[in-house]
């Protein structure tokens, strides 16, 4: 039996400007309470601000970035590196987030390299995994989840999984409103940690926290949070509202998982 500390994100996408950062920022700056992880992923060109801004209020929040690039350094025009994510005062990475595979052509394995760098830079690592709903019709949710976790993980050492964090994602839920039942994204969970005992072991499994994303809502949370193998969320357009982005919060904080459903 284990305790998940409950984790909610906000990824603020390619939204903000430097001044709306800095309110977003300040407006996190006091979370309800201390029984949680409350995670920040604001453009890559507001990191050091946002990340300046938490930590002179003393805030606990977590700074994460969107994505990395899994080299050193380099002629790479354009990328960031885990290095000088760090470098910045960033404790957290999202990897393979679907706008990054379908919109910005990530595959299977380079989500798998970014992870096994965010992990093993000593970043919190999100990966992210999901269906489409073309998938999702054709019953395969389960197979295209397990698909991603597989690859995802495939270079990652076994001693970095504890800062591995799970998010699952149904594609066809995120920014359109639309939202899995809790009985649906619940099943979906229990049979990511399913895949998670095959791979690591029973322990990490019933350890590592499984987040839900895709139009979650201070209206539907507390109903998602519930489910026992969901552990929080990670949350996009309703991060970009402060009020609504705390009340997500706070429903996330009344549901400290202690379930046991990995095989
Ligand atoms: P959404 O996005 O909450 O706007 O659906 C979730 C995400 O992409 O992480």
């Amino acid at each position: 039996m284990a305790t998940r500390r409950p984790f909610v994100g906000g990824n603020w996408k390619m939204n903000t400007t430097a001044r709306e950062a800095d309110a977003l920022a300040r407006a996190v700056t006091a979370p309800a309470a201390d029984d949680i992880d409350i995670a920040v992923f604001p453009p890559f060109v507001y990191l050091d601000r946002v990340s300046a801004a938490l930590r002179q209020a003393g805030s606990p929040t977590i700074v994460g970035a969107q994505d990395l690039d899994h080299r050193d350094n380099g002629a790479l025009t354009g990328q960031v590196s885990a290095a000088m994510l760090t470098d910045l005062g960033c404790t957290a990475a999202l990897t393979g987030h679907s706008e990054r595979r379908h919109i910005l052509g990530d595959s299977d394995d380079l989500v798998g390299l970014k992870t096994a760098r965010a992990l093993g830079s000593g970043l919190i690592c999100l990966l992210c995994i999901g269906e489409t709903l073309e998938q999702r019709e054709a019953g395969d949710t389960d197979a295209v989840n397990e698909r991603q976790l597989r690859a995802g993980l495939a270079h990652a050492k076994p001693a970095s999984l504890d800062a591995l964090v799970v998010a699952y994602e149904p594609v066809w839920a995120i920014g359109t409103g639309r939202t899995a039942s809790p009985e649906d994204a619940q099943n979906a969970h229990a049979a990511i940690r399913g895949v998670l005992a095959d791979l690591t072991d029973n322990r990490t499994a019933q350890a590592t926290r499984i987040l839900y994303g895709g139009s979650v809502k201070p209206s539907n949370a507390a109903e998602l949070f519930a489910q026992p193998d969901i552990d929080g969320g990670l949350i996009g357009g309703a991060s970009l509202d402060p009020e609504a982005f705390a009340a997500i919060c706070q429903a996330a904080t009344h549901t400290t998982s202690t379930t046991s459903s990995a095989r």
